[in-house]
């Protein structure tokens, strides 16, 4: 399954488009030309080592994308399916302990494009893992009292989530997670995931504000400078790494950082899409400013794919640490 979604701005694109998807849609539904799809596909990861191709690489490169395809049908007969799916997630801390989230993963609507945050993605999953393994790295050790900790885009809420059960085991004093998205039905989604995961009774570490990136309006809780901001999955149209970097530049305190976790999809629409976070930090004159400094990428790390994690098309991910650097 590949990721398939659209921002806002994507109807007119759909329109254009929508004829080849109608018959994409038939293709998928007709039983013949899936279980031809299917038989073609075994036979293709069975003889693998036979194909003639010389090049390793490329060999491999093709079983492993067969092996996608197919691992999709299965996951589209879920994905069809009209239920909600609760998730459980573990992940081991680097102190030996585990962080446990349970997530509802409600089913996308079918009818609005921009209800994609009900489920959660690859991305999101890696960061939150990555985090759990090593707090240090992401200077989760030193985050100071009082402070308060952003996520963008939080969609179902896992790295907020986990960063709300992860911290007090790295620090005494806890900070408040605050987990922000723009769409109604998804802040609702968020919110029953924070009841799920923390008794009701004691204030929950974690709270919901609404927060679009495109009009960023900062009233109670985002009225204050945050510290650290996290984000999984929240560049897929091209206007959004620039909106997301112009609230970074507006909520970020002076010594903070911004953890941003782009996923890199190599093939369809999707292509390119990550090129942006890039290409929207490399004009100082457009970069926000602050006291002779500007917020910039200040280190870019690669992340694997894992198997079983993650849609089909998503090739891995790029961890963008972002802060305030003298000019
Ligand atoms: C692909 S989902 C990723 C969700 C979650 N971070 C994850 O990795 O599972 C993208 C998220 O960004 C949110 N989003 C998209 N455009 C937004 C905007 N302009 N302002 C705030 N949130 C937005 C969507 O509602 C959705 O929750």
């Amino acid at each position: 399954v590949d990721s398939g979604y659209a921002s806002e701005d994507d109807d007119s694109e759909r329109d254009d488009d929508s004829d080849g998807e109608d018959s994409l849609a038939i293709l998928r539904a007709n039983t013949y030309e899936r279980d031809f799809a299917v038989r073609w596909l075994t036979a293709v990861i069975a003889r693998g080592e036979e194909l003639l191709i010389e090049d390793d690489e490329t060999r491999t490169r093709i079983v492993d994308e067969a092996a996608f395809i197919l691992a999709s049908f299965t996951e589209s007969e879920h994905a069809n399916h009209d239920e909600s799916l609760t998730r459980e997630f573990s992940f081991s801390t680097a102190s030996g302990q585990s962080v446990q989230v349970q997530l509802n993963d409600a089913p996308l609507s079918g009818t609005d494009h921009t209800d994609v945050g009900l489920q959660s993605w690859g991305a999101s999953i890696i960061m939150s893992e990555f985090m759990c393994a090593a707090p240090k790295l992401f200077s989760l050790d030193s985050i100071q009292p009082g402070s308060t900790i952003v996520e963008l885009g939080a969609g179902t809420g896992l790295v907020g989530l986990t960063l709300a059960k992860l911290l007090p085991l790295v620090l005494d004093v806890t900070p408040t997670v605050v987990a922000t998205d723009y769409h109604p039905a998804v802040l609702d989604n968020l919110r029953a995931n924070i009841t799920t995961n923390f008794a009701a009774g004691a204030p929950a570490p974690i709270q919901t504000s609404l927060l679009d990136w495109s009009a960023p309006v900062w009233s109670p809780p985002l009225d204050k400078p945050t510290s650290m901001l996290v984000a999984a999955d929240v560049v897929y149209a091209p206007e959004h790494a620039r909106w997301l970097r112009d609230c970074a530049g507006q909520i970020l305190s002076d010594d903070g950082v911004f953890w941003l976790m782009v996923t890199v999809r190599e093939h369809g629409k999707f292509e390119g899409i990550p090129e942006t976070v890039e290409s929207g930090f490399a004009q100082e004159d457009d970069l926000p400013r602050r006291g002779g400094r500007v917020l910039k990428i200040i280190e870019k790390q690669w992340c694997e794919k894992k198997s079983g994690v993650g849609r089909g098309d998503e090739k891995g991910y790029n961890l963008y640490r972002i802060g305030w650097v003298k000019i």
